[in-house]
């Protein structure tokens, strides 16, 4: 700790702080401009100069200067108030003066701090920068007329985002922020660089003229799709989120959002929202009220339960307190046949962690990535599946330098990262890769073995995985494989991070199982600064392990549901905030189990294509409208909390279960979330020691930072052979879309709006296409046509289509296999 004097007041602060932030924790105010918390110090602005005793003779900017022992530091006099007088005459030689038409004006920093500083004039008048705004993307506005240069677009979106789209160029009165090539900007479209922009030079055009900020009620919630729980604030007006605003003060994301969180909302105001219950009469979906509607639900499944069964299908975007009513509707219609999203990836996740850890979840909280020497990601590009995942591991590399390995079928963002190495592995064979890595501890004697059940028979089953011949197999480099292997071994901490979901398919369990015994030999479970991370797709898909919202007492799980359904022995379905038809795997044999259920119930926000085939309809609310909680992909539980009402008789899920359980005949009543909670308790022991309403804006993680393995039991696992055929498919989330909501989201659409077929260099020239010819691909006994994407993320051979697009029926192409076979021709 260092003891210094600010304005005469004694301060006592860690010696890593600056004298910016020394002031800060003081409670003594210094303006600033191009600070900001989650960056590294720069120093461009020179707003907050100030004076210290040791270093007479000139003004320093506190945000870069360390403090020291006995620093005595002034913060105001009459020549700190002259030269930030100065400094802002010469912030504001260039800038238009159009704040009467600035969407920043009202919350902008720069006419916060003329305010401060008096300034009412400028001597230093100019001609003022006329430059043409950049409109060429949907999301982003650039007018660079109003940059003050404080370089905090370039640093956010190269220290945190690692996407590096702008820089400094020109010299002197000249210097602007620009772009490669000064192009129109073409990025990811995070928006981090909007959130820090201190005046309106980088403005979401979404929200272009729709409020001034002092119109707008904000309302703290959680992001709505992907399994970080990112906390988001919306940005409320006449009851229509109309844009959402970013909070660094609170979450567990830092006030970092990916192109989903910040410009995905749109679906939630969405014309096509359904706004009342439809039941099928004549063949027709009519629409009806409410108390016909779950009259019908009601009868229906209790029928269909007397008869061959019914079973529940259910997403995992509702809340805990929701999941907890599905159940009691699962209890109430008797049936034992409950799942959610998909089914066998999650339940394989889940199994494969049980067996080996003996608990379903991360074993430590996202902050800890940070502390990581090596980061070990399986399978998944955490930049497209959990964006701000994928910052947290850039920064980790950056600010700490760890060193990052990715074991994949496809390059992705991450690949990019300052020294990020990619096993590139052949589609199905990274689970060799992982044994390969486990043989190798084992051999070399860098396991740590104390206290590890089954280590005998592992070693035993890895006799086939000796990295030499599995290098040679799965094409990976060999010299790369066993220096991640030795690095895992040998850092103070390390991370494995694994994503897991609906476009991931077969082989979960083994992946679940093989990652998890990777921990275990290098100790991660349990160790302060290191964890496994498995991070389910959706908002709420730990909140459904959580819940047990999984196959009871041996009753089937979605997969099975939709097999009997398709034999013809099911004879109810309940979808609860699914879309199997345009997401599951083997969209035939899906559509085959809902024309031959007898009766089909489908629950959601929009008439998908699973819910035009419905016999009732339900109108659910989005994530904007509910009140309740997530637990997101590291335990955190976390408050969700409604900012507008549903549009016309749309439902909360939970109001919906309420009133069909009542139906019935389930006597329980519930007098909110709160009470909800305090049951979930209950079934879910771990959330037992909280209470709702003391749920605070970082949230609380079950089982604490570091969670503690029941068990350690490694276990040995196969995975499949080399598949030969002309291309394997690899399918996959894209960036800017998560499931198929998004798809009705006009931002992401905006960005990526369309199917695709990505393929590499190499193969493109091979087929002779371009970028947006049609080829066909065929597989499965299917043929589609797909706008041919050219990139350099995938080796010869392999070819990649996003699973989001309902219309393109990718779907059809594979059933649930780990390799999926198909022809690519013109
Ligand atoms: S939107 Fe994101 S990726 Fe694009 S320039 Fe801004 S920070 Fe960088
Ligand atoms: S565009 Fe905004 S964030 Fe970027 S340098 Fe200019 S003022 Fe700063
Ligand atoms: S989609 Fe995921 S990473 Fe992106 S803002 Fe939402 S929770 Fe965060
Ligand atoms: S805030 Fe310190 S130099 Fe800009």
């Amino acid at each position: 700790m260092v003891n210094l004097t600010i304005d005469g007041k004694q301060v006592t602060v860690s010696k890593t702080a600056t004298i910016y932030e020394a002031a800060k924790e003081a409670g003594i105010h210094i303006p600033v401009l191009c600070y900001a918390k989650k960056l590294l110090p720069y120093g461009a602005c020179r707003v907050c100069l100030v004076e210290v005793e040791q270093m007479k003779g000139r003004l320093i900017p506190s945000c870069t200067t360390p403090v020291s022992e006995g620093m005595v530091v002034i913060t105001t006099s009459d020549e700190i108030k002259k030269v930030r007088k100065t400094v802002m005459e010469f912030l504001l030689v260039n800038h238009v003066l159009d704040c009467p038409v600035c969407d920043k004006g009202g919350e902008c920093d720069l006419q916060d701090l003329a305010y401060e500083f008096e300034s009412i004039s400028n001597r230093f008048e100019g001609e003022k920068f006329d430059l043409p705004t950049d409109e060429v993307n949907p999301l982003i506005e650039r007018n660079m007329n109003r940059c003050v240069l404080c370089g905090k677009c370039v640093r956010v979106c190269d220290e945190i985002v690692g996407y590096g789209s702008y820089s400094f160029i020109n010299r002197g009165f000249e210097t602007k922020i620009a772009t490669a090539y000064d192009r129109g900007l073409d990025c990811e479209f995070c928006g981090q660089c909007l959130s820090m922009c201190p005046v309106g030079a980088l403005l979401p055009r979404p929200f272009k003229f729709k409020a001034r900020p002092w119109q707008l009620k904000e309302v703290d919630s959680v992001c709505g799709y992907c399994g970080n729980g990112c906390t988001v604030t919306l940005g409320v007006k006449d009851n229509k989120v109309e844009t959402i605003r970013f909070n660094d003060k609170i979450g567990v994301n830092d006030g970092n959002l990916c192109v989903r969180g910040r410009f995905g909302y749109s679906y939630v105001n969405h014309e096509d929202r359904l706004t009342k219950p439809l039941v099928r009469k004549n063949g027709e979906l009519v629409e009806t009220d409410w108390d016909e509607a779950l009259q019908v639900v009601a009868d229906g499944l209790s029928k269909a339960q007397q008869g061959q069964g019914a079973g529940i299908l259910s997403g995992a975007r509702l809340t805990n307190e929701e999941l907890y009513l599905l159940k009691q509707v699962a209890k109430e219609v008797g049936t034992e046949n409950l799942d959610h999203s998909g089914g066998e990836c999650y339940k394989g996740v889940t199994e494969g962690l049980v067996e080996t850890i003996g608990v379903a979840a991360s074993t430590a909280a996202f902050p800890q990535i940070e502390k990581a020497n090596i980061i070990l990601a399986i399978r998944s590009d955490f930049y497209e599946t959990h964006p701000v995942v994928g910052m947290v591991v850039n920064q980790a590399i950056r600010r700490n330098g760890a060193k990052l390995a990715i074991v994949a079928d496809k390059k992705g963002k991450l690949d990019k990262l300052p020294g990020a190495k990619t096993l590139l592995s052949r589609p199905g064979l990274e689970l060799d890769v992982l044994n390969a890595m486990a043989r190798l501890l084992l051999d070399e004697g860098l396991a740590q073995t104390e206290g590890i059940e089954g280590l005998e028979e592992l070693k035993a089953a890895l006799a086939d995985f000796e990295p030499a011949q599995v290098a040679e197999r799965t094409g990976v480099d060999l010299e790369t494989l066993q220096a991640t292997a030795r690095q895992l071994a040998g850092a103070e901490n390390s991370a494995i991070l694994m994503a897991y979901g609906m476009p991931y398919q077969g082989l979960n369990k083994e992946l679940a199982i093989a990652a998890a015994n990777l921990a275990l030999l290098v100790g991660i479970p349990g160790r302060e600064g290191s964890g496994l991370y498995l991070c389910g797709e959706k908002s709420n898909s730990q909140g459904a392990i959580d819940l047990g919202i999984l196959p009871q007492n041996g009753g089937k799980g979605a997969q099975q549901m939709l097999d009997a359904a398709a034999e013809g022995k099911l004879d109810g379905l309940y979808v609860v905030a699914e879309d199997p038809l345009s997401s599951y795997p083997d969209r035939d044999k899906i559509a085959k189990a809902f024309d031959k259920v007898p009766f089909l119930v489908v629950q959601d926000l929009f008439l998908s294509p699973t819910a035009e085939q419905a016999d009732v309809v339900l109108p659910a609310a989005s994530f904007a409208e509910k009140d309740g909680t997530f637990t997101n992909a590291e335990r955190r539980i976390q408050r969700v909390r409604p900012g507008i009402p549903s549009p016309g008789e749309a439902r909360t899920d939970g109001d919906i279960f309420s009133a069909l359980a009542a139906k019935l005949g389930c006597r329980v009543t519930f007098t909110g979330p709160e009470a909800i909670f305090a049951e979930i308790g209950k079934i879910a022991t771990a959330y037992a020691e909280f209470n709702f309403n003391e749920i605070g804006p970082q949230g609380v993680v079950w089982g604490g930072e570091i969670l503690q393995p029941v068990c350690k039991k490694v276990i040995a696992v196969t995975g499949c052979s080399s598949v030969k055929g002309d291309f394997q498919l690899v399918t996959g989330s894209a960036l800017y879309h998560s499931g198929t909501v998004s798809t009705k989201a006009k931002g992401p659409m905006a960005v990526l709006p369309e199917p695709y077929l990505e393929v590499s260099r190499e193969d493109a020239k091979t087929l002779s296409v371009v970028d947006g010819d049609l080829v066909k691909v065929a597989g499965n006994g299917t043929e589609l046509q797909l706008k041919v994407k050219v990139g350099n993320r995938l080796p010869k051979g392999v070819v990649f289509a996003p699973y989001h697009f309902a219309e393109a029926n990718v779907n059809r192409l594979y059933k649930g296999e780990p390799v999926i076979v198909v022809t690519v021709s013109k």
